[in-house]
Parts: C-alpha cells; structure tokens; sequence
C-alpha cells in the first residue's frame, strides 16, 4: 500500500478502506508515515470528510493503536461520562458522586485544563494529597470497591491520539467533525467503561459554537459509539456562559462539595440531575428518568453523594478534612468584588473571556508547562437574565498579584446589558442517542 494513493484517494472524495485507514494509523504510531504526510491527509478529511463507518473506523484503530482498559473482571454495568469542556465545568466529582452513591460503577479518566477550559485532574488536586495517577489495579480495585474512580490517563492510552493532536494543532485540522469524534471516542472506547454519556456544550465557551454544530459532533460520537457495541447517549448543553457561579480550581471544588450536599446553583445542580438520570437509565438502576431523579435526589438529600464524594478523596490520597469544610482548601492572597457600572437585564456573559481572565490569574494554563494557582479565580454572581442595579456585585476575584487596568477593563466587558428581559435558556437543549 502506498500513503501517497490514500491521500489522493481522500483528496479525490472518496472514502478508505478499513485498511487504508489501519495502514495510516499503524502507520503513524510507528511512525513509519513522516508527517508531512499525514498532515496533508488530515487536510483532506478537513476539507472532504468521512463518513460513519470511517469515522468508526478510525476511532477504533486509534484505539487499538495503545493499551486498551478491560473493566470486565469488575462487577456490574460500568459508566464513563466525558465534557467536551467548558468554563467552570466541575461536573464528573459532583456527578460521579450522585450516580456513585445510587449504586452506578463510575471508572473515569479525566484530563488537565488548557487555554479557558479548566480540567478535572487540576480541580482535584487542589485537595491536598489527592494522587490522580493510580495504576490500573489500583483504579480498577477502587471502582470495584467504591465505585467512583476519577483519574489520568494511564500511560500507553490512544498513542495515535497523542501524535495527531500535536499534528493537528499545528497544521490548522483540529476543527473536523470527524476529526473530533475519533479523537474524542478511541480514548473513551480506549477507558473500558460500557456506558458513555456525552455532554457536548454549545456557545461561546465552547468547541461548538452552535446547537446545530454541537448534535452534529454528538451524533457522529454516538454513531461510532454503537458501532463498537458501547451504550452511547449525549446532552447538548449551555456554555454561553459559565457553569455554576466558581471558574478556578479551589473554588469549583467547593461549588462541587456544596451541591453534592444539596446547595449547589440551579444550573449546574439541574445539569448533574439530568446527567444522571441518564447514567442510571443506562446503567440499568433505573427504568424512567423520574425514578432515577428520585433516587439521586434521596442520594444528595440523605449525605449519601456527600459520602461517597468524601470517600473518594480518601481513596485516592486527598485531605476529607478539605471537603468536610471547604474553607481549609487553598485560598488566593486578595479578594476584589467588581460592581456593575449600569443598570438592566444581564443579556450576554462572555464565557470564553472570562475563562481567560480566570487563566490570567493563574487558575489555567496558556501552555502546558504552567503551573497552577490553586485558590485564584472568579465567584460570579449574576447569570445572564438577571436584572441588576449600579453597584451590583457582578463578580468576586480570588487573586494573588494586583489586578491590571487592561485585565479590570476586560472584566466589565464580559457582561453585557440590555434594557428588555431577557428569556432563560435551558441548561440541557437536547438529549440524543435515546
Ligand atoms: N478533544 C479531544 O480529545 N480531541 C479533539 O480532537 C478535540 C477535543
């Protein structure tokens, strides 16, 4: 087989064979395909596409081009969730604990936060002592045991991945449906978990900026997800402006601890819910969504989410002392509340910015040798519909250095008023793959 006809193939329209494609993808994690190379066929599919069964294809060579997780020596119906990521997007620990403490097996592998979109395993690592990297017995024994593990990557995961990434993010491909699905898919496929539940976010802060942009992504998910025999569902949701009130590591955990014990922000508390309905349908504990809306809330109600949430901070490490009162987890050196300048209906809160000017403080990384500031970041108090009054808090910052002039400028920019009412838009817009 010549590389060379493959990329004229797809430069021509046309779709690979399983082959061509297990040839390409051998190909670059032994990386006897140079990748000039490949950077022009990853152009095609940019330009020319794939359809489903290449999509799948491709998902499941890259998959199989590493280690492949094998969950089955564990008990029960395994569940996995993934975010596309978003701003202040602390949903696996407060989810993971609800569906976990319902009875759910949660076996999870998360990942660290780049540019605006924080990650999981920065979040959890503001509790002191909390170790992210166990070895698969050790993840597999704690999901058997407990049945919430949320982790890194192990080493050898999707290799494939890792090489096309890097390539991908240099050569103007990282935004191709298919691209991203397969990219997204081999390392969920990749994890073991039988059921996967996609949050794929639409809007400013997100990959998607657009609801049809995100079902498109989420069916091309869901359709590889079926077709390698996985239990694949997928909620489109809101990211036109931040989940929950907190971005930054410190502060999410708090607003995660806070609404496992029941006292969360509406938007993200319903997130979770809805979220869970699912993974408990799909993991068979529940038959209608009401019912599992019941038993998550008794779970959250009772201190069970709660519990759960705490033992696995114990598991893995971490302080409970942390959780049990979040005011001993790291806090920033200053606090600045910044106050409306105008009055009206909040119309646009810009996410993505404010995700930024929480990196700025140093609760994100602009590349991915930075270190984190684990107490910084921003308590949001408005959502976009309020009505608010000059003076208002609109935000609380956790800082440790002072605050520029340009910085404070881009902070008053990120909310935008209007004299009308504004319509509430819902968290979840659609649920696919039922
Ligand atoms: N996240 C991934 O893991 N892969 C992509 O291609 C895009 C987002």
């Amino acid at each position: 087989m010549r590389f060379l006809d493959i990329i004229e193939k797809k430069k021509n329209k046309l779709a690979l064979s399983d082959e061509e494609i297990q040839f390409w993808i051998d190909g670059v994690t032994n990386e006897t395909i140079p990748d000039y190379q490949t950077s022009a066929l990853l152009m095609a599919i940019v330009l020319n596409g794939m359809d489903d069964h290449e999509t799948a294809k491709l998902a499941e060579a890259m998959m199989k081009s590493g280690h492949v997780l094998d969950l089955s020596s564990i008990e029960g119906i395994k569940a996995d969730k993934h975010s596309t990521g978003g701003v202040g997007d602390k949903t696996s620990m407060a989810l993971g604990a609800m569906v976990a403490a319902c009875g759910l097996k949660v076996a999870k592998m998360s990942g660290r936060g780049l540019g605006h979109t924080g990650g999981t395993l920065d979040k959890l690592e503001s509790i002191r002592g909390f170790n992210c990297y166990l070895s698969e017995d050790q993840f597999k024994r704690q999901v058997e045991e407990i049945g919430l593990a949320i982790i890194g990557q192990t080493g050898d995961l999707v290799p494939a991945d890792k090489k096309l990434y890097a390539l991908r993010d240099v050569t103007a491909t990282v935004n191709s449906i298919p691209l991203i699905a397969s990219s997204i898919m081999s390392k969920k496929l990749a994890s073991g978990a039988d059921t996967i539940l996609l949050d794929v976010k639409y809007g400013e802060g997100a990959f998607m900026k657009t609801i049809g942009d995100a079902k498109v992504l989420a069916q091309a998910m869901i359709a590889i997800g079926k077709k390698l025999g996985r239990d694949t569902m997928a909620m489109i949701t809101d990211m036109d402006q931040p989940l929950g009130n907190t971005i930054g590591n410190a502060l999410e955990v708090q607003e995660a601890v806070e609404t496992v014990r029941g006292k969360g922000p509406e938007d993200f508390t319903e997130l979770c819910i809805r979220a869970g309905e699912i993974m408990l349908i799909q993991g068979q504990l529940a038959s209608t969504k009401e019912e599992a809306r019941r038993q998550i809330k008794e779970a959250i109600l009772s201190g069970k989410a709660f519990e759960k949430l705490v033992q696995m901070v114990q598991y893995q490490g971490g302080d409970v002392e942390q959780i049990k009162n979040t005011d001993l987890l790291p806090k920033a050196k200053f606090v600045t509340e910044i106050r409306s300048r105008e009055a009206g209906y909040i119309s646009r809160i810009h996410s993505m910015q404010l995700g930024i000017l929480a990196m700025k403080l140093g609760a994100g990384r602009a590349t991915k040798s930075d270190p984190i500031k684990y107490g910084v970041g921003l308590k949001i108090g408005v959502k976009k519909g309020d009505r608010v009054k000059r003076g208002d808090v609109l935000c609380r910052v956790y800082h440790d250095e002072d605050l520029d002039k340009d910085w404070l400028e881009e902070m008053y920019n990120s909310f935008q008023y209007s004299d009308q009412v504004q319509d509430p838009t819902p968290i979840v817009e659609a649920v696919l793959g039922e």
